[in-house]
């Protein structure tokens, strides 16, 4: 994985038809698409459940991009090596999933994948600046994480001004995740943001038979994203 700047469009497959993931992954790289972000959610951390690493391991031969997996789970560390086995590219905690995130960044970047930190939208900058030699994205939770489909919540666009600021010439990626359309896109990546994944922005009104969908649907916020950029090339 190069380092770049450039807009990424990460779907999460959250949106996707569960009875047909690899057909699913298929189609949203076939469309265009950078990264697959992969929503893993314990019941307990987030109030919803949905896969653990086998399923990781068995959609990982249908992803040719990136697999990005946002585990939204406490506690994290005794579950690391299982989804690095599962041949997460990214692995993402929590900085609120316990009281030692400095260590599970450690184990994260131990076990070979790229480490990523997490942010829930109550959490704010204090501490991050900490850590950031140690991970490779931080990801800016525009809503409370658990479902797909909720309203972004605007006061993120300040967090990700600021943590830019933070992150100066360190090759660190600025995911925003949730409520991300054409409309609210730009927004993130005029202050910075270069990680866009979006769930029911990208499925909806598609399917793998209508795959063309998706792929207007990745080009309108890729377009809208860029434009926003354009002045910072
Ligand atoms: C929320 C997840 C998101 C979610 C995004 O807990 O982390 O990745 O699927 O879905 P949309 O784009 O529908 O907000
Ligand atoms: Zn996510």
């Amino acid at each position: 994985m190069r380092f770049t700047r450039s807009i990424k469009i990460a779907p999460s497959i959250l949106s996707a038809d569960f009875a047909n993931f690899g057909a699913e992954i298929r189609a949203i790289e076939g469309q265009g698409c950078d990264w697959v972000h992969v929503d893993v959610m314990d019941g307990h951390f987030v109030p919803n459940l949905t896969f653990g690493p086998q399923l990781c391991a068995a959609i990982r031969p249908h992803i040719k991009t990136v697999m990005d997996v946002h585990l939204m789970i406490a506690p994290v560390d005794p579950y690391i090596e299982a989804f690095a086995q599962a041949g997460a590219d990214i692995l993402t905690a929590h900085l609120e999933s316990g009281p030692h995130i400095h260590r599970t960044l450690q184990a994260i970047r131990a076990s070979g994948a790229k480490a990523g930190l997490a942010l829930n939208p109550g959490t704010g900058l204090d501490g991050v600046g900490h850590l950031l030699d140690m991970v490779d994205l931080v990801c800016v939770m525009t809503v409370n994480p658990g479902f797909g489909g909720q309203q972004f919540i605007h006061s993120q666009i300040d967090k990700v001004r600021a943590l830019r600021a933070m992150i100066g010439d360190r090759p660190i990626h600025i995911e925003i995740d949730g409520g991300i359309t054409p409309e609210t896109a730009p927004l993130m990546a005029a202050v910075g943001a270069d990680v866009l994944v979006a769930g029911s922005a990208v499925f909806k009104g598609g399917s793998v038979d209508k795959p063309e969908v998706y792929g207007a649907n990745i080009r309108a916020i890729r377009a809208a994203a860029e434009a926003a950029t354009a002045f910072m090339a």
